[in-house]
């Protein structure tokens, strides 16, 4: 799919179909109000019998046989909902729908036009272009007989009144968000058998050579000789040895900042020796989701080399019963020393990012850090499907990630992190518990997770119940949905902004009269 920015009008555009968006008051105006009286007024008349709501992502389509002198040979009109709450990010979703919608029908080339009073062109076209490409993956590559895959050659987008080179700058942006929150979503998606720790740091490996990222991956030996005890708890009780995978970007030599990426990379989830039940337990191969967004991410982010250390970080294991598995009862020292009774090994997640969030501050310089994980079934409880989960130890460091993560087009909520939930996981033999009981049970996780970041400004997201969907949606199939890797990579170009010096201020640049 290659997607370009045209200068022509929306009435001129040539392309097999002509997307114009409405909002629920149904006003016709911009692209649609240019092609309607091309189409005899159908679009008017549609929305005034109110055949189209304007409900966000709601469709009709209308062939334009009649009108000879427009480029395009059908109009998609695709709904955008109040006016008054729109968001940019909800381009991302309104490019998806019409992408899907009109590709499932064997249309291969699509213009897109932007809403009337779209400001900013250059995120305006980043999110089309997101948008566009997260709805083309084929989420059945397992099957011998495919479903009609989604092909779509051109994207057109239409320039309309914004500036071109924005457009182009942020339709490039687009571009690597979305192969990367697609690249995401494929490693996600890839069952266990066919994405092991070691399968996982070799596809992370790829992706550093294809982006000029440093790339390592310690083995057990390595994690022994570095006392990584809560990692290689879990692993123990797999033939399959772990790994933690650490992809760096050095984009700015000259600070001695560095951000740590950390995601679960746990290929299968069984529970270990405390099984899980079997119904829904094959959603387990997703449990390396934030894994992978992590890898996803450092994508991005090597290609788009915003000015900003960035090092990102993956446990990788297995966690399954075995004679060797971990007991309940067992107890481990994570490498900071900090020693752990395993009371469930299901609560692995904790064990293997302890490790790794301490290998980030103690070997990897790590001067702030945020951790995304599956971590637990109680955020499904709390949040549902709606939003990620953040907690955080730092108020200023939360804030500018939320504010950013946000208009992503990704959805996050902050939680607290009260000290009674590191009461509840103090072990009555060792220094920490790995379970707190029912109660605050994503919250009790976070105060354990904090135990390992030496203090420094971190945030964890708990993404269990955004990672994947059940649930296909206009925009996009079913299954992972590559959360957060939307919002990390927007916070690390919004950190490497903030990061350069500010140009002087108008009124403050010296004039000599
Ligand atoms: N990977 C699971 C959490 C999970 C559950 C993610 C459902 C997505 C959907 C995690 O390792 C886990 O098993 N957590 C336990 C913790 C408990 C034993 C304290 C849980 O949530 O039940
Ligand atoms: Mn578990
Ligand atoms: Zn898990």
């Amino acid at each position: 799919m290659q997607v370009i920015v045209s200068g022509d009008l929306a009435r001129s555009v040539a392309s097999g179909a002509l997307v114009v968006p409405v909002f629920s008051d149904k006003k016709l105006e911009g692209a649609a109000a240019d092609v309607d009286p091309k189409l005899g007024g159908v679009v008017a008349a549609a929305l005034a019998d109110g055949e189209h709501q304007g409900k966000p992502n709601e469709v009709a389509l209308f062939h334009a046989t009649g009108a000879a002198d427009l480029g395009v040979r059908r109009v998609l009109v695709v709904g955008l909902g109040d006016r008054n709450k729109f968001e940019l990010s909800q381009l991302a979703q309104y490019a998806g729908t019409a992408v899907r919608y009109l590709g499932k029908r064997g249309v291969r080339d699509i213009a897109l036009t932007f809403p009337y009073e779209v400001k900013d062109a250059e995120m305006a076209a980043s999110f089309l272009t997101e948008g566009a490409f997260v709805a083309t993956v084929d989420t059945t590559i397992y099957r011998k007989e495919q479903e009609r895959p989604i092909e779509i050659g051109t994207v057109t987008i239409v320039a309309g009144a914004l500036d071109r080179g924005a457009l182009t700058r942020g339709s490039k942006r687009g571009q690597v968000l979305g192969k990367s929150v697609n690249f995401t979503r494929r490693l996600a998606l890839t069952p266990a058998n066919d994405m092991t720790p070691r399968i996982l740091a070799e596809r992370a490996e790829e992706i550093a050579k294809k982006n000029d990222l440093g790339f390592d991956a310690l083995d057990e030996a390595r994690m022994k000789d570095l006392g990584m005890g809560a990692l290689l708890g879990v692993s123990q009780g797999s033939s399959q040895p772990a790994r933690l995978i650490v992809l760096t970007y050095d984009g700015d030599r000259n600070s001695n900042e560095r951000l740590a990426l950390v995601g679960k990379g746990i290929t299968f989830d069984s529970g270990g020796i405390s099984l899980k039940p079997a119904e829904n337990m094959h959603e387990m191969k997703y449990d390396m989701s934030g894994g992978a967004a992590v890898i996803g991410a450092m994508r991005a982010i090597g290609k788009l080399r915003p000015k900003l250390n960035v090092v990102g970080i993956v446990p990788a294991s297995e966690n399954l019963p075995g004679p060797d598995a971990t007991k309940p009862g067992d107890i481990h020292r994570a490498m900071n020393g900090k020693t752990i009774e395993i009371i469930n090994t299901d609560a692995e997640g904790r064990l293997i990012l302890a490790d790794a969030l301490a290998y980030a501050t103690m070997k990897l310089g790590a001067t702030r850090l945020i951790d995304c994980a599956t971590l637990t079934g109680a955020m499904v409880i709390s949040l549902g499907h709606s939003s990620t989960g953040a907690v955080s130890n730092d108020d200023a460091f939360a804030d500018a990630f939320l504010r950013v993560a946000n208009a992503s087009g990704e959805r996050y909520w902050r939680l607290p992190l009260y000290d009674d939930y590191l009461t509840a996981m103090k072990s009555d033999i060792a220094d920490l518990k790995n379970t707190g009981g029912r109660a605050a049970g994503s919250l009790t996780a976070g105060a354990f997770l904090r135990e390992f970041v030496d203090g420094r400004p971190w945030i964890h997201l708990d993404i269990a119940g955004t990672a994947y969907s059940d649930k296909e949606q206009p925009f996009q199939a079913k299954g992972p949905t590559g959360v957060p890797v939307r919002a990390l990579v927007a916070f690390v170009e919004a950190s490497a902004r903030e990061a350069a010096p500010a140009e002087p201020a108008f009124d403050q640049i010296p004039v000599s009269v």
